[in-house]
């Protein structure tokens, strides 16, 4: 008899990759690691240490001393070197060692790796590539104006430590269905758009409940908003909304960034600020940030609570209102290759919008009844 496959897919779970994202991470804001202090780093599986060098910019090295592995991050910073902690072996931005206090002579080996390092958005960036080239110059850590040019108020910024594999995170572009039942929101209007090294999604969307800091608290009053949130790389995603802030919008920019620790955590970063508008005050822009912050914030937390306990699925079974996920896994793909492999249907344009007429009818039927 002729086997007949089965038509159920096996829920196994699928193992992450190994290897991690090549592409700028954003470390955090920049001012907390100009202290005068190394900083110790775990990221991408191993250990690096970040530090201000005497003209005031930052570099990035291995994190274990190579003479005998200590870790620099818990050293001194010496005439804008790092000095270890062990022997006093101090080595520059360029991952050189520029001294060694009991030897004139300075062994040829005695080399580590210097990390690519940008700044923008007074934030601090690393440049990932496991084939160690150096970035090229289009996948830039693009500058928010208003930010730059102290139009916006401080930023709002957490860090939180996400027991997951990153690819989790990034799924949330394309996944236009958990909205509704994972975080109260209903999407009226969902876009996406992955070219080169971006991927968009653009949305509008209704707060079915109001308890997220921007509402009346009751549970009943709606109100919507637009929003437009890019990935520039792997790792690091702007989104710019704009709120109504009483009978004010409210143009807000929020960071949604991450950094790999292991194949299985990363950390997460939420940074939020608004631009200064006429009639709202520094304290209120603060306050609206603050607001929306803890409701991002929260917001992240209700996907945490499913990835926490969820498989990784490398085949997911989609219906055609379920959101371009293969296309954007495709897109997400270019990050994990060798640059030589990165092929054109990774990184082409891709436009997809889903029609949200029937799932939102069903959504509300069900949710009457
Ligand atoms: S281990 Fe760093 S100087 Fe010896
Ligand atoms: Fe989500």
């Amino acid at each position: 008899m002729e086997k007949v496959a089965p038509e159920r897919v096996p829920i196994a779970g699928n193992a992450p990759p190994q290897r991690y994202a090549r592409g700028w991470h954003c470390l955090g804001l920049s001012a907390p690691f100009k202290d005068g202090r190394p900083h110790s780093l775990l990221i991408f599986g191993t250990k690096l240490v970040v530090f201000q060098q005497a003209d005031g910019s930052m570099a990035v090295l291995d994190g274990y001393c190579p003479h005998m592995g200590a870790d620099l991050g818990t050293g001194t910073i010496i005439e804008g070197t790092v000095a270890c902690p062990f022997h006093g072996w101090q080595w520059n931005g360029r991952g050189e060692c520029a001294h060694i206090p009991y030897s004139p002579r300075i062994p040829r080996k005695a080399k580590t790796r210097s990390w690519p390092v940008m700044e923008q958005n007074e934030q601090l960036f690393v440049y990932h590539d496991p084939e160690e080239r150096q970035p090229p110059p289009e996948v830039a850590i693009p500058r928010i104006d208003a930010v730059m040019n102290d139009e916006c108020t401080p930023w709002e910024w957490q860090t939180m430590h996400i027991p997951a594999n990153c690819r989790e995170l990034v799924d949330n572009v394309a996944d236009a269905m958990h909205f509704k039942l994972v975080h109260g929101l209903e999407a009226t209007r969902f876009v996406n758009i992955f070219e080169r090294h971006m991927a968009t999604q653009k949305g509008t969307f209704q707060a079915l409940s109001a308890d997220d800091g921007r509402g009346n608290g009751d549970g009943t009053a709606a109100f919507s908003f637009e929003s437009s949130a890019t990935y520039y790389g792997p790792a690091y995603m702007i989104v710019s909304q704009t709120v109504d802030h009483l009978g004010k919008p409210v143009q807000l920019y929020l960071i949604n960034a991450h950094y790999p620790v292991t194949p299985n955590s990363f950390a997460l970063h939420v940074g939020i600020t608004t631009r200064r508008i006429e009639g709202v005050s520094d304290d209120e822009g603060i306050a609206l940030g603050r607001a929306v912050a803890k409701a991002a914030v929260e917001t992240f937390l209700q996907d945490v609570s499913i990835w926490e306990t969820k498989a990784r699925i490398d085949a997911p079974v989609l219906t055609e209102f379920c959101g371009p996920l293969y296309q954007l896994r495709r897109w997400y793909e270019q990050f994990y290759v060798d640059v030589a492999d990165v092929a054109p249907a990774m990184t082409e344009r891709f436009e997809h919008e889903v029609d949200l007429r029937t799932p939102n009818q069903m959504l509300k039927a069900t949710a009457q009844s």
